[in-house]
């Protein structure tokens, strides 16, 4: 589903390089079995921009996906709020982050504004709250 998002011209010049990130790290894709590639950027609440691209595996279910990538990478250097992710693939459609995507982000960024641009130059606003609702997270487990 490519289009549940907001269309939206609330986006910004720091919106732009973030899609921008997403585009680029693209490149570094490793899909040689669905052959889409898919990049994520991140960006933390300290301004750094964090990305990932999908990386595949032989044994299909050790697919990466591209916000993942991007997510593990921030969280490993310390980083660990967010503002906004930008995705984007090589589909001319915009593609909406997997449910295994969301629940890793919603693990850090509950309500987090994602940015789903696609080839076909159709940009989205939406946020994580509304595409995970009544998630399971951290404060199920603090009893
Ligand atoms: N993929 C992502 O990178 N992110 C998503 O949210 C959906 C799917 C990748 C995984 C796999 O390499 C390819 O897209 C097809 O599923």
């Amino acid at each position: 589903m490519a289009t549940t998002g907001t269309k939206s011209s609330r986006f910004d010049a720091a919106d732009d390089e973030l899609v921008k990130r997403a585009v680029e790290v693209r490149a570094h894709a490793y899909s040689p079995y669905s052959k889409i590639l898919v990049g994520a950027a991140l960006r933390a609440a300290d301004g750094r921009i964090f990305t990932g691209c999908n990386v595949e595996n032989a044994s299909f279910g050790m697919t990466w996906c591209a916000e993942r990538t991007a997510i593990v990478k921030a969280v490993s250097e310390g980083a660990r709020e967010y503002t906004a992710m930008a995705i984007t693939t090589s589909l001319p459609h915009a593609l909406m982050p997997c449910g295994a995507c969301r629940q890793v982000l919603f693990e850090f960024a509950p309500n987090l504004r994602i940015i789903v641009a696609g080839a076909d130059g159709t940009r989205y606003e939406t946020f994580l709250e509304d595409l995970l609702p009544e998630a399971f997270g951290p404060s199920d487990l603090s009893q």
